[in-house]
């Protein structure tokens, strides 16, 4: 294009937070984080595919250079139903492959909206015997704070309108943008 975007960045309407946002926050929250687990031996990162897997490659060296050793697991759950009331139901189609119990959990979240997911992701991670479960995510929508959801490290509190990039997608698409933006009404239902 002319203006030196992509198409693909042409159908941002505007940007909620750029790259260097996301990277300086994400810096930021790496300290907190090896500041508060100091005395842990390493710490184990729980991504939520797909979303979280951009933010989950940023963390993870950012704590890395600053906190204890990570590892890094990867869960893949089902939403829970299209539509339709909530009910909090997860299916898991990829679990995590090793045990984790006796470990320092960090659950890496790209987004809490509902919160449903999360809250229970976080039950599920305690069922295993985690020594210790904590969750940190990018981007906190206002709906999440009103489930009783633990986040103790949050980025970014944004409003209530549907985000893409850095992970995020809208039909799959957009997750490669480096920063979080919305979408210009009319690619909504372009198909
Ligand atoms: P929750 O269970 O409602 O908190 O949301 C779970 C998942 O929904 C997040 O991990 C995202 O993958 C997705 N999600 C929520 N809000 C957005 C958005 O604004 N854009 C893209 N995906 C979203």
């Amino acid at each position: 294009m002319a203006d030196g975007t992509t198409w693909h960045a042409s159908d941002i309407d505007h940007v909620i937070i750029s790259e260097e946002q996301i990277r300086e926050k994400t810096a930021e929250l790496a300290k907190q984080v090896a500041a508060d687990y100091s005395d842990a031996e390493s710490i184990l990162l729980v991504g939520v595919l797909k979303g979280a897997v951009m933010f989950m490659a940023d963390f993870a060296r950012a704590l890395g250079r600053v906190g204890p050793p990570v590892e890094l697991e990867f869960m893949a759950v089902s939403s829970y139903g299209q539509g339709t009331t909530s009910s909090g139901v997860v299916r898991i189609l990829k679990d995590l492959d090793r045990d984790i119990a006796g470990r320092h959990v960090i659950v890496v979240e790209d987004i809490v909206d509902s919160g449903l997911t999360l809250s229970w992701l976080l039950k599920y991670l305690q069922s295993r015997s985690a020594a210790q479960v904590d969750v940190v995510a990018l981007l906190r929508k206002p709906d999440a704070l009103r489930v009783n959801v633990p986040v103790r490290y949050v980025g970014y509190d944004i409003p209530s309108e549907f985000v893409v990039g850095y992970g995020l997608d809208y039909a799959e698409r957009y997750r490669d943008l480096p920063f979080v933006g919305v979408l210009k009404p009319s690619v909504y239902g372009r198909g």
